[in-house]
């Protein structure tokens, strides 16, 4: 019997059974059936491709063709995963862009959920792409389409009120409807807290091993960012003799046995 495809559903179902969900992000088709093989249920067509693939300083000038474009390649190797393709910079600043900018990446990208960031301010377009039958996941914690405004690439929520604010919005965004929410660069006891406290699946990056999956960007986890390598995450091609399927299918066992992230890939 093969494995059926993984919906949101799925994800539910996987959260209920306390088994961690394994997600990359993914650009192309050559790497969606690497991932496919190793068993990644979530491939994240995320607009980090800005940064690894177009050598951009940030992901703000990644263009909603260009997102399309990557979803496109990605969908056409999809075995089983679920696709989310990011919205990007802008392309959701009112409910009818966010509906017209999701209708093309699923319409002509293949995807099966749009990922946007933002709390409070993001329901009611939460709420009104929901509506429309378009699966939502948020993204909380550090925003890096908002990295003007940080001024920089830092962990959130250190502070008691910016924590309570991640907690509000978290919940925020889970009543207007969204299945799925990515925390960034959060404290790990934080991060545990808003994944034991949503029904929805929270998958983390740079957020511990309390949340009910993990994401990272591919490039990072295959050592290919070599001058600028993120503290939360980890080389898992080096030192191997199976490479990168190998690398993958290890990133994905440890996963799933909660040994990623370790306490060294872990914020306070
Ligand atoms: O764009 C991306 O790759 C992302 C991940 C960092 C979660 O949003």
């Amino acid at each position: 019997m093969p494995n059926p495809r993984v919906t949101v559903s799925t994800l539910a179902a996987l959260k209920a059974r306390g088994e961690p969900i394994a997600c990359l992000t993914c650009y192309d088709a050559s790497f969606t059936l690497l991932l496919e093989r190793a068993g990644v249920e979530v491939l994240l067509v995320g607009d980090s491709l800005g940064m690894v693939l177009q050598g951009q300083e940030t992901t703000v000038p990644v263009t909603l063709d260009q997102m399309v474009y990557h979803c496109a390649c990605v969908a056409r190797r999809r075995g089983r995963a679920l696709i989310v393709g990011d919205l990007p910079f802008l392309t959701y600043a009112t409910p009818e862009r966010a509906l017209a900018a999701a209708a093309r990446l699923m319409q002509e990208g293949g995807a099966h959920m749009v990922k946007l960031e933002g709390g409070a301010a993001m329901v009611p377009t939460v709420a009104a792409l929901t509506a429309q039958a378009v699966p939502v996941c948020g993204h909380l914690g550090l925003l890096p389409q908002s990295v003007h405004k940080l001024g920089g690439y830092r962990t959130q929520g250190r502070d008691p009120a910016g924590a309570q604010a991640i907690r509000d919005d978290a919940l925020a965004l889970q009543a207007a409807g969204a299945g799925l929410l990515v925390l960034e660069c959060v404290p790990a006891a934080l991060a545990a807290e808003i994944a034991s406290s949503l029904t929805i699946p929270v998958i983390g990056i740079g957020a511990g091993s309390g949340c009910d999956g993990q994401v990272l960007v591919l490039h990072d986890m295959l050592g290919l960012n070599p001058d600028r390598p993120p503290g939360f995450s980890k080389d898992f091609l080096r030192g191997r003799d199976d490479g990168v399927p190998g690398a993958i299918a290890a990133y994905v066992q440890a996963v799933k046995a909660r040994c990623f992230p370790g306490p060294e890939q872990t914020p306070a």
